[in-house]
């Protein structure tokens, strides 16, 4: 179903979600920090939704096992995957206004004459200058070289070193996969347009370790597995699209490579990598850790290093998506929407009182006490239920109960659907079968 039809969209989400407590900016009281941002009530629990969604999506099913791996590792692991010589962007500076930018962000004619292109000073920019995306920081009480460690770029390279410990204690055997979703942090020069692109975000990473030889088979199933994924979430299936890496795109571990892209108001951009990583991780950790990373395939007596097919999503960026998609002008209705797919909605019902008094409001709480253990609802009693009603349609709950004088006689109450408005009588013992019944056919 078509969903966004608005424009300024970006402008709309960021007030929308500060609005309704989905999003707030970090530190607010001090001014903010760039590109920080906190997850209100609301926000905390779709991102909590999408993430089970995934988690679910990924270890229900034999082959799947799950991990939570340490932010801090071993500096040498960064070394070994690559990240401590090659994680670099080419950066200029402005020496007039001190901007910063990304190399490759900068018009050519901009670059020929070092113009600044934020204040306009003709030879104001530095040559470029390869500058590392890790953050840096100590360990232990000594700030010197020997106790320098990052803060992870990815989560992936916790499933590498650590892929023989799960195998063994989970008797898994190739192909098999591990899945994990942590904080990863990168000192993006550019980061913005909202929680697009942060400088501390959340990965959702699944590493599927398989034979080499049958990797590019695994490769193309996983894209179809990550497609099917977003339609899941009810994304709009016309936003989205597969943007190959040509052979000049691709990254130093990758074979072949993919991304889910949307679209999103500032223009197509990824949500999700799918990577063949082949043996690179595995190569690389055994020769810098001196441990063989070796697979012993008993059926068939032989030893090698699986290939890793990699699909690596960022949880705040789907966040951001699906708020987008969601969003919706009903100009008929006056009202804003937010079409969550209920299974992703924060809060799944609204339960109102018609008015405050003559004993609705104790139905009205009996009601609440007996939704709240099968599924997250609110109870509101406060201005017109027309209000009342329009509040929730913008925090994108589905569903609206509304108690009233009929519901003393007969124990009853109306059902509203937020999306078609529609609603329906039904007695209050039947709401909870009635709303899951809702949820999974949605
Ligand atoms: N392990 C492979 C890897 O990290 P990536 O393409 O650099 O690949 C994967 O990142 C995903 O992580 C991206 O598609 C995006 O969704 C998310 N991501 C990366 N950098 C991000 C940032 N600065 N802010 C928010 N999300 C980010």
């Amino acid at each position: 179903m078509p969903k966004n039809n608005a424009t300024n969209t970006m402008d709309k989400i960021v007030s929308l979600a500060k609005r309704r407590g989905f999003v707030f900016q970090s530190s607010e009281i001090y001014g903010g920090l760039n590109s920080c941002w906190d997850y209100g009530p609301l926000g905390v629990e779709l991102k909590n939704n999408i993430e089970k969604m995934w988690w679910d999506e990924m270890t229900l099913r034999p082959d799947i096992v799950g991990l939570d791996a340490s932010i801090l590792m071993h500096p040498r692991v960064w070394e070994a995957s690559g990240h401590v010589a090659s994680f670099t962007d080419p950066m200029i500076d402005c020496k007039q206004c001190k901007m910063r930018f990304k190399a490759d962000d900068l018009p050519p004619d901009k670059l020929e004459a070092k113009q600044c292109p934020h204040c306009g000073t003709k030879g104001s920019l530095t040559d470029a200058r390869n500058f590392n995306l890790m953050f840096k920081t100590f360990m232990g009480p000594l700030e010197d070289d020997a106790a320098v460690t990052y803060l992870r770029p990815e989560t992936a390279q916790g499933i590498y070193v650590n892929y023989q410990n799960v195998a063994t204690v989970s008797r898994l055997k190739v192909p098999f996969g591990i899945a994990q979703v942590g904080k990863a942090f990168r000192n993006e020069i550019t980061p913005g347009n909202f929680i697009f692109r942060t400088r501390e975000f959340t990965q959702m990473e699944m590493q599927f370790f398989v034979k080499p030889g049958e990797d590019e088979t695994w490769f193309e199933y996983w894209k179809e597995q990550r497609w099917n994924f977003y339609l899941k979430l009810g994304i709009n299936p016309d936003k989205l699209r597969f943007s190959d890496h040509g052979p000049n795109d691709l990254a130093h571990y990758a074979k072949a490579a993919t991304d889910v892209e949307y679209e999103f108001p500032f223009g197509w951009k990824e949500l999700e990598g799918v990577h063949n990583r082949t043996d690179f991780d595995l190569t690389r950790h055994q020769e810098f850790s001196g441990k063989s990373l070796l697979y012993f395939d008993d059926a068939n007596k032989e030893r090698y290093l699986p290939y890793i097919i990699e699909t690596s999503a960022g949880l705040n960026r789907t966040m951001l998506t699906v708020m987008i998609d969601a969003y919706w002008e009903d100009t008929e209705h006056d009202r804003i929407v937010l079409k969550l797919h209920p299974r992703l909605a924060p809060v799944k019902a609204v339960i109102c009182p018609l008015v405050k008094k003559d004993g609705l409001p104790e139905i009205a709480h009996q009601i609440e006490d007996d939704l709240r253990p099968h599924f997250p609802v609110i109870y509101d009693q406060q201005s017109s239920i027309g209000k009342r009603y329009y509040r929730q349609d913008e925090a994108g709950t589905p569903y609206g109960i509304t108690v009233d004088h009929q519901s003393q006689e007969d124990k009853t109450v109306t059902l509203r659907d937020r999306d078609t408005l529609a609603q329906e009588r039904l007695p209050i013992t039947a709401l909870v079968d009635e709303i899951k019944k809702r949820m999974n056919d949605a």
